[in-house]
């Protein structure tokens, strides 16, 4: 028999269905609930709310279980790179030799900017955020193609306009790094993989090539496959919501660039490494920051704690912390924040008050420390975050187009400001 959910209101009950997951996850269907009986749910950050059904990403934060289509995390960190990452999300499969070699060349194709574009780069204050740089660009692409702007695209145009973003994302990064410290843009190059090629763009310089090695492409590998999906998180849920009006691709993972910027999401990476400086400016006193996040009339938070899912432990964390040590021994890194960094884990493990509320180190935790190592500036972070995500944006916007349930995102709202009153003239007040 159908399961379904009563709910009784003003004596009268409602029956709705529940629907189950193929990993068992539970929920009541409340589409009718409002035509059926004028009430809506209030549910403020929408922590109990499935705003649609996917099967990219699954995860289970009780027990710190994350998976790309079905594979676990750990096998595809451990064995896969992040162009067959990026196809898996999106298409569903993990690609042939064939769909990942077309995959791969159709990045170097769409890796150099417009030349006009070049011009906004020298318009942007030196010093303004890269983030607000990259979302205004990745939405700027827009006026380059319009014949990829409207609402149905054929497989060949989304395959276009995907690609576009998944390689000029990099080269945007990397010009907008250049333009911050004054430095000439290096071109992308047709000899190197992604990930290489990101990195000689970001630290060639007019004097001195940039060496690429092996663990510092593998630590960065794994970050950006650790960042490429985590399903409706803010900035994802943010590109659906802007995708469901049919806005183009651009425009809505642009607007997710914006929510990724946060300080409680994608920001929060560089908070990390300033918390860190800051604890080490006041002398390593650990305590002290400890005692701050816990006055409940101080809104200050440890950065890189907790997590709106994970309750137990955040299974990016644990192969991040992995790679850091890693990454710290073949490099020979001895930096003091990597030190206060694993007091700073301890002292919160051993403490009651984050145990109570289920707060572990997430993933931003350990990434800034990486970046950090690699040579990347704490402002970069965030935007280093924004490439990891571009493929799980793009699968989802692709997901929520293909659906035929999908409508556009229209919140309600229980209204608790004034009744009606009458306006009174400014003389009169
Ligand atoms: N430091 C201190 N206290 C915290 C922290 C923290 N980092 N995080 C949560 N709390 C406390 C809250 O004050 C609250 O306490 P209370 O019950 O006494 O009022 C309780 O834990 C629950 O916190 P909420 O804000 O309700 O948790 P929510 O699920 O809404 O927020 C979030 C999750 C935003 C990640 C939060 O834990 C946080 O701000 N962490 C720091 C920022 C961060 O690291 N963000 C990165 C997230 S991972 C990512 O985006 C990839």
């Amino acid at each position: 028999m159908e399961e379904t959910a009563k709910i009784i209101l003003d004596g009268k009950t409602y029956e709705f269905p529940v629907i189950t997951g193929t990993e068992n996850e539970k929920a009541i269907d409340i589409t009718q609930l409002r035509a059926e009986t004028s009430y809506i749910t209030l549910d403020n950050g929408f922590a109990n709310t499935g705003s649609c059904t996917s099967s990219i990403t699954f995860l289970d934060g009780e027990k710190g279980v994350l998976r790309y289509r079905g594979i676990p995390i750990e096998q595809i960190a451990e064995k896969s790179t992040f162009v067959e990452t990026s196809y898996l999300l999106i298409y569903g499969k993990l690609p042939t030799q064939d769909q990942l070699k077309k995959f791969a060349q159709s990045f170097t194709k769409h890796a150099p900017l417009h030349d006009d574009m070049l011009n906004f780069f020298n318009g942007y204050p030196k010093d303004g955020h890269p983030m607000g740089l990259l979302s205004a660009m990745v939405c700027s692409l827009s006026g380059y193609y319009p014949d990829l702007l409207k609402p149905e695209l054929t497989d060949e145009e989304f395959e276009s306009t995907a690609a576009q973003l998944l390689s000029k994302v990099r080269t945007i990064s990397a010009y907008t790094y250049k333009k911050s410290i004054g430095q000439p843009m290096v071109p992308p190059r047709e000899d190197l993989r992604y990930i290489a090629n990101f990195l000689n763009m970001m630290f060639t310089t007019p004097q001195k090539e940039y060496e690429i090695t092996n663990e510092v492409i593998q630590a960065l590998e794994a970050l950006l496959i650790l960042h490429a999906d985590h399903e409706q998180n803010c900035s994802t849920s943010t590109v659906r919501l802007v995708g469901s009006s049919w806005a183009n691709m651009f425009a809505s993972v642009s607007a997710g660039v914006s929510a990724l910027w946060g300080p409680l999401h994608g920001g929060a990476n560089q908070k990390v490494v300033e918390m860190l400086e800051d604890i080490q400016e006041a002398g390593g006193d650990i305590q002290k920051f400890l005692n701050k996040a816990k006055d409940p009339n101080d809104n200050y938070r440890l950065m890189g704690f907790g997590h709106r899912v994970y309750k137990n432990f955040d299974p990016r964390a644990k192969i991040i912390k992995k790679r850091a040590s890693d990454l710290f021994n073949k490099l020979g890194v001895n930096d003091p924040l990597l030190e206060i960094a694993v007091k700073l884990e301890e002292a919160v493990l051993k403490d009651d008050y984050f145990a109570q509320r289920k707060l572990y180190p997430n993933v931003d935790f350990y990434s800034g420390i990486i970046y950090k190592a690699i040579g990347i500036p704490t402002v970069m972070f965030p935007v280093l975050f924004a490439i990891g995500r571009m493929p799980g944006w793009i699968a989802h916007w692709k997901e929520m187009k293909e659906n035929p349930k999908s409508r556009i995102g229209r919140p309600r709202q229980v209204y608790v400001g004034p009744n009606e009153r009458n306006y009174i003239p400014i003389d009169q007040r």
